[in-house]
């Protein structure tokens, strides 16, 4: 039996699912909720940790107060600090005027930490003297400010992990973590996938104006085995997508599989979840091979056009009183400025000749050949890539990130130095 406040904070935050794991974290946020200390929320990517934070915020005494969520992984290492604690008119290049940080904001609310792992340790010494004593410094200012903020927290990592790599202090996630509150993975939820399924389902039919898909029990089966590494993120992107693209509305197990990367490795009983380094190296291997990808492609246009600026060159040579077309000089102006290359900056095996690709079988060169072969630079394309998928997504950055599987702060690095913005 679901108590009637948890009932009621699933219904006011839109929150699907009775599974045993997620009632007691509900339940626990309520309890918490009027305490005035710090939370910590944990679980895996997906897994529906930002509901808490406002569930926590709206059942305290600060709801009339301000909240404020800050997305730390998104924002770069330069500007985190003044961007969380202000800064003085001067402080640094392009600091014209003095600017309030969200913990001055905030005062009297609360502020929730997004991806509090990715925060550099000089912010880190910062943040825990304010949990600490309610004091902060503006960047570039020596006045010691106060307020009274409540600090909640969230994070995919395993924290005992960073701080035992000295990635984060041992004492702040001591004070952080005075309360916590994990999320279960949704593949500990068997129960609610089905549920999820049929709400999301149900809303993207609604959306887009089309009758509800339906599974068929074979379906059902390959959605209850499934790994969800992307928890119920993943699950509402696939919903998405089957009630967008398939036109017979009874779906069949093959069908859903077509919709599940790699569902035979990804399926249970492969309960652990990565650890940060294994998660980074799956998505530099991602990234890699989308650019090498991007590359050839490229590559193979450039060898076109290379083709077509030498036929131009060789027609003129053999003309007296050449007069290019407009064509032909524009594609000898991308021609020069495209430069001739330079060294690939990602991890190409140093072995000789060509590398198998494990994962996909594709024939990878060696960095000395790229040296050699390459008529345009790794950048470019990556410039390019980046730049269609802001375009797709709208400038929407946290939706490119995750089309382009970087993390949010690897996206906003690239913008700023590809001049994107
Ligand atoms: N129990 C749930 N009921 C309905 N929707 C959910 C549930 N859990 C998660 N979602 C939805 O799934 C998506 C992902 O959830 P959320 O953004 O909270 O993930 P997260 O744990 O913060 O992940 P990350 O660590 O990647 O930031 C959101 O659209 C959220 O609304
Ligand atoms: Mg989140």
């Amino acid at each position: 039996m679901i108590p009637a406040d948890v009932q009621q904070t699933k219904q006011r935050f839109g929150i699907i699912g009775n599974a045993p794991g997620l009632i007691r974290a509900i339940t626990r946020a309520l309890q918490i909720a009027p305490i005035d200390l710090a939370v910590l929320i944990t679980g895996e990517s997906g897994a529906g940790k930002e509901f808490f934070p406002q569930i926590i915020h709206a059942n305290s005494s600060r709801k009339h107060g301000k909240y404020i969520a800050v997305n730390c992984g998104a924002i770069p290492e330069g500007t985190i600090d003044s961007e969380l604690f202000g800064h003085e008119k001067g402080a640094f290049t392009g600091a014209l005027s003095a600017r309030k940080g969200y913990f001055e904001e905030a005062d009297g609310g609360t502020i929730f930490l997004d991806e509090v792992g990715e925060l550099p340790l000089t912010t880190q010494a910062r943040l825990l003297r304010v949990l600490e004593s309610g004091e902060f410094l503006k960047v570039g200012s020596s006045t010691v400010l106060k307020t009274n903020v409540r600090i909640v927290a969230a994070t995919n990592l395993d924290m005992v992990k960073a701080v035992s790599e000295g990635k984060f202090r041992e004492d702040l996630y001591y004070r952080l973590s005075t309360i916590h509150i994990e999320i279960p993975p949704l593949r500990e939820r068997a129960d609610d996938i089905l549920l999820l399924f049929r709400k999301f389902s149900t809303d993207f039919a609604e959306r887009y104006r089309m009758p509800v898909i339906q599974l068929t029990d074979d379906a059902r089966n390959v959605l209850l085995n499934y790994r969800w590494p992307g928890n119920v993120r993943q699950l509402k992107n696939i919903t998405e997508q089957i009630s967008i693209f398939e036109t017979n509305r009874e779906v069949d197990g093959a069908t859903l599989q077509g919709y599940l990367p790699q569902y035979n490795i990804e399926k249970l009983p492969a309960r652990q979840t990565a650890t940060p380094g294994e998660q980074d190296h799956t998505f530099f291997e991602k990234e890699r091979k989308m650019l090498y990808k991007t590359l050839f492609e490229m590559q193979k246009e450039l060898a076109d056009l290379h083709a077509k600026v030498e036929e131009l060159t060789k027609a003129a040579q053999g003309q007296a009183h050449f007069t290019p077309s407009p064509q032909s000089v524009t594609v000898a102006r991308s021609m020069a400025l495209a430069p001739i290359t330079t060294a690939v900056p990602v991890h190409v095996p140093a072995s000789k000749g060509k590398t198998i690709d494990e994962t996909e079988g594709e024939v990878i060169p060696n960095e000395a050949e790229y040296v050699e072969e390459q008529p345009t630079t790794l950048e470019d394309t990556e410039r390019e890539t980046i730049r269609k998928a802001l375009m797709r997504n709208h400038g929407k950055r946290k939706k490119t990130a995750e089309e382009l599987k970087i993390s949010e702060r690897t996206l906003y690095r690239k913008i700023k130095e590809y001049n994107l913005e």
